[in-house]
């Protein structure tokens, strides 16, 4: 008897969601062992056509308004949360109270008190797999830095990471969900969060942060028309209303290891579209990596005496094969095909359902919940120390 298939729903098929539809789509092309097989089910959106054309296009078999429709049906079986932040705290008590795995986008939510409230909720279900999207974490270049931190670096010094991005630069950009709630939940939320996680993932643990500063440019946007998605434009009414987060986030952070760690976020930084980069620098060398050339990145190790000092420089790699991820993990596995944020979703869904699936040993877990309230104890703490001129905020140990 073949096994009974796992049931995929995905809820919001804006920007990201349409991410995780195909995400599910590719993960059971991928890798080995082969996954048990999958059933695409459903996609949900408030919008109508857009869940219709979602569900068309990547091949659920049907689609809906209203996720409460996703609690009773016997065959879904995992779902991911892709809808604004501030409405995922209900969504995913609900779908844990029904018995359905979450895979649930980043920031886990709005605040860090309804995140909090989703790791207990996962707690009572233990039986059920949870984890936070943060999907950069699967970025092929990023997971063999991690490795060469951790392996060949030696004592980290400092780690600078940038997240810039120009969706919000332009005042036509209509006002949306990401414009909404207070310090801390605009750009520092929104892009923040992926380049905090990774600045933990290759350097662990931070023990305090400080110096934090905001500043919104555009303080009011027209309302659309009609719905929007992701950063997209739109028709625009007369109306305007205040943008009630930041444009712009900085601070810096002291890590458990002694490493000092340097922060600059935007949304509003022209000629950048989605321009995540870092260096970190080691004792024994360096390495760097842009998401503007994402199947590469560059490490300098130190000269091993005067004579190769003179050829010493930062190695341009390219990532193939030999690097996490590669393998099996595009359809052509050769050194010097590249790939992009796309094949990440899938990466990223293959493992969650490797987790449902009780397979082992396979592709590292998707991020958790509690990575995902990591996550936000710094946001909370970067936005304290910004509302205090910059103090410094100690944080807890990563449990
Ligand atoms: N991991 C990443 O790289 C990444 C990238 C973008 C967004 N995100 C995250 O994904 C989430 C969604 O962001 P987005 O940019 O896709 O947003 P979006 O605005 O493009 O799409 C949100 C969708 O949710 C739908 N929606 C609104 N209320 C709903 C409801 N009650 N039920 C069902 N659908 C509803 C909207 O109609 C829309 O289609 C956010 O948490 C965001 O932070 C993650």
């Amino acid at each position: 008897m073949s096994p009974q298939p796992i049931g995929v729903a995905v809820i919001g098929a804006g920007m990201a969601g349409r991410a995780h539809c195909a995400g599910y789509r590719s993960a059971p092309t991928l890798f080995d062992p082969p996954l048990p097989p999958l059933d695409h089910v459903a996609v949900v959106d408030a919008d109508a056509g857009v869940a219709a054309d979602a569900a068309t296009r990547y091949g659920y078999r049907r689609s809906g308004t209203d996720w409460r429709e996703l609690l009773t049906a016997d065959d879904v079986h995992v779902v991911s949360v892709v809808v604004a932040n501030a409405l995922h705290r209900e969504i995913v008590e609900a779908l844990l109270a029904a018995g359905k795995h979450v895979l649930c986008e980043k920031p886990l939510a709005d605040t860090l008190e309804n995140a909090n409230a989703m790791v207990e909720a996962a707690a009572a279900h233990p039986e059920l797999v949870t984890g936070t999207g943060f999907v950069y974490r699967r970025q092929p270049a990023v997971a063999a830095i991690r490795n060469l931190v951790a392996e060949q670096l030696g004592t980290v010094s400092h780690f600078n990471g940038r997240y810039w991005c120009d969706y919000a630069n332009s005042p036509l950009t209509p006002m949306a969900w990401r414009y909404r709630g207070g310090p801390g939940t605009g750009a520092l939320n929104d892009i923040g969060s992926h380049l905090i996680d990774l600045a933990e993932f290759v350097c662990g643990p931070m023990e305090s942060v400080s110096g934090a500063a905001f500043t919104t440019l555009i303080r009011e946007r027209f309302v659309a028309k009609g719905t929007t998605y992701g950063h997209s434009r739109a028709e625009l009414t007369d109306e305007k209303q205040a943008v009630e987060n930041d444009d712009v986030a900085t601070f810096t952070a002291h890590f458990a290891s002694g490493a000092v760690g340097t922060f600059s976020i935007s949304r509003i930084a022209p000629g950048h579209a989605n321009s995540l980069a870092f260096d970190v620098f080691g004792q024994h060398g360096a390495a760097k990596w842009d998401m503007d050339r994402p199947a590469e990145f560059s490490v300098l190790r130190n000269a091993a005496d005067d004579a190769s000092a003179a050829l010493n420089g930062y190695n341009q790699v390219l990532v193939g094969p030999a690097h996490p991820y590669l393998k099996g993990g595009v359809p052509m596995d050769f050194p010097g095909v590249s790939y992009g944020v796309g094949d990440l979703f899938g990466f990223q869904a293959r493992a969650f359902l490797e987790q449902v699936a009780g397979i082992e040993g396979g592709l590292p877990p998707v991020a958790s919940f509690a990575d995902g309230v990591r996550d936000l104890t710094i946001i909370d703490a970067v936005t304290r120390s910004a509302a205090t001129g910059g103090s410094t905020i100690t944080l807890p140990a990563h449990p």
